[in-house]
């Protein structure tokens, strides 16, 4: 029988949880043959929450499930994995200042990084949902000395997602007919969706539509999309999310289709002049579960501008943890 794979998932009792957990023990990040075993975090008081999602995990009598561990200590929960998903974070309360949700969620991304460090398999891959996920993951990765910077990413995929979806729906085409899209910089409303590369049957999206589309309502759509969902639907996007984590997990351990390339946020070895060191997002091609930045693409005066905007957002969250003594 094939080794079953460890995913350690935190947040587990929450709404992308609750969506998560029950595609990856279907086998939507592994596939029909290989067994998953959950390991959960949460915080003390969502483990009795998690202790029914629990239940119902038992109740889907999944196949490829081979077992479910629960937890609100990191060391236990992360060891032996092979696949971390922190999902779990402090989210925005009333009053709350932008550094006091960066001081918040740099203690939990701390502490985090530095129990995977300690205890995660030697072959471990962190993707980072939680918000705010660049930065998230920079401070995961500057605490955890031992697992190379490249084994860390940050969430753009449902960025990277809804932006096929807005191109296929204006241009009438399929979201599998586009390739090459690009989202630039942080999960955040200075993120650049970049169309310029873009190809839909290989043919320029850019030619395919009006600049004032992109400048006017593409971009602003698909940067605004959270806010959106969260007007709407009275709760922020839940199985979206989800589903674009496991896409970005998938892809980066099973390889970008030949000519295409995907969006993640990496560490930043100052390609296309972001200053290294911050979790940025750029087009990456993957292979066997390692990333490669998409070099040379030719950069107009209008990205260039939006993606040094996302640029010193992220500098400037930097310095912000750096501030606290966080990364
Ligand atoms: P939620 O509030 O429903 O669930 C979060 C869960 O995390 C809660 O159950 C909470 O108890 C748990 N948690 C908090 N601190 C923890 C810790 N230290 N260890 C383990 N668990 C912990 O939130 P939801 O909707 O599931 O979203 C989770 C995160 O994902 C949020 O930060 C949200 O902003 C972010 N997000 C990111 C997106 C992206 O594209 N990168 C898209 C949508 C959401």
């Amino acid at each position: 029988m094939t080794t079953p794979v460890k995913i350690a998932i935190t947040g587990a009792a929450g709404q992308i949880g609750y969506s998560l957990l029950f595609r990856i023990a279907s086998g939507a990040l592994f596939g029909p043959d290989v067994p998953v075993q959950l390991r959960l975090l949460e915080i003390p008081a969502s483990m009795q929450a998690l202790e029914g999602v629990a239940m119902e995990l038992d109740d889907c009598a999944f196949p490829l499930l081979d077992s479910v561990e629960l937890g609100d200590n990191a060391e236990h929960i992360f060891n032996g994995a092979n696949l971390a998903l922190l999902v779990g974070a402090r989210p925005r309360s009333k009053g709350m200042e932008r550094k006091d949700l960066l001081d918040a969620n740099g203690a939990i991304f701390t502490e985090q990084g530095k129990a995977l460090n300690k205890v995660a398999a030697e072959d471990v891959r962190i993707g980072v949902t939680g918000n705010p996920a660049n930065t998230n993951a920079m401070i995961a990765m500057n605490n955890a000395p031992d697992i190379p910077a490249e084994r860390f990413s940050a969430l753009t995929r449902l960025d990277h997602n809804r932006a096929l979806a807005q191109l296929a729906r204006k241009t009438q085409s399929r979201v599998d007919e586009i390739t090459n899209m690009t989202i630039w910089g942080n999960h955040s409303a200075t993120q650049y969706p970049d169309i310029y590369h873009a190809k839909i049957n290989g043919h320029s999206a850019a030619e395919l539509v009006e600049q004032h589309w992109i400048e006017d309502d593409f971009i602003p759509t698909v940067a605004q999309r959270g806010s959106a969902i969260i007007e709407a639907r009275g709760a922020s996007s839940a199985a979206s999310a989800a589903s674009a984590t496991i896409d970005a997990a998938r892809d980066w351990l099973h390889g970008t289709p030949e000519g295409d390339w995907v969006s993640m946020a990496v560490v930043s070895d100052g390609s296309y002049g972001i200053p290294e060191g911050l979790m940025y997002s750029f087009p990456v091609t993957t292979q066997d579960g390692n990333w490669q930045i998409v070099h040379d693409l030719e950069i107009n005066d209008f990205s260039r501008a939006k993606m040094d905007a996302s640029a010193t957002e992220l500098s400037e969250e930097r310095d912000t943890v750096t501030e606290l003594g966080l990364a």
